[in-house]
């Protein structure tokens, strides 16, 4: 079973959809602490009404980046809690060596684009200014890069020809509450193999 600790900054729809995933069987994971960054996070008050561990962890004075005390101090939390799998999920704020050497291979997230296609922010935006006809998600491990490390589970979401950066974001965010309860359930299977970029699953 996995143990695990997600991080977000925002409204939580894809802890959301992990929990959901739990509770219907259909993944194999408990998740024993969630953590964000924005003490009124919509996450935050998701995961009090599961009943779910959860804290405001300080990360000043960095804005975009999880670095020195405050790295240290989420490292103890997800340690002290029991923590084996980190879920990013809408944390808006880069992950540094120190956490992932913490757990290796074992930091995931998503992104709301079929990467490497537009990394950062706002990525549906800018697959709709690009002209793209398919924008997607992506659910990869975590490296040093910004959205770049190995990929598990990617879905492609059609652009539509009325479609605004709202209206794209939403059907993209349905993808991504099935990605990501796909992804960590190949992780609790464990039938894969990290080889290099490729991340190999086994059929079970
Ligand atoms: C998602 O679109 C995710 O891909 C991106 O941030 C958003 C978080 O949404 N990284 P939520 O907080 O899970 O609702």
């Amino acid at each position: 079973m996995l143990k695990l600790g997600i991080l977000g900054s925002g409204a939580g729809s894809n802890m959301q959809s992990i929990v959901d995933a739990i509770g219907n069987g259909e993944l194999d994971a408990e998740i024993k602490i969630v953590l964000a960054d924005v003490p009124d996070a919509k996450i935050l008050e998701r995961a009090k009404n599961h009943g779910i561990p959860c804290r405001y962890l300080d990360c000043a004075p960095w804005k975009t980046k999880l670095e020195g005390a405050a790295e240290e101090k989420c490292i103890g939390i997800l340690k002290e809690s029991g923590v084996d799998t980190v879920v990013l999920a809408g944390f808006m704020r880069i992950v540094k060596p120190k956490l992932l050497a913490a757990f290796p291979n074992r930091v995931v997230n998503i992104h709301p684009a079929l990467l490497p296609a537009f990394p950062g922010v706002h990525s549906w935006t800018q697959a709709l200014d690009y002209g793209c006809k398919v924008a997607g998600v992506t659910v990869h491990f975590v490296d040093a890069g910004t959205d770049s490390g190995p990929i598990i589970v990617q879905k492609a979401v059609e652009v539509l020809e009325d479609d605004t950066p709202e209206t794209l974001h939403a059907r993209i965010q349905i993808q991504e509450h099935a990605a990501y309860p796909e992804a960590l359930r190949i992780i609790a299977a464990g039938n894969y193999a990290i080889e290099g970029r490729r991340v190999k699953i086994a059929k079970s």
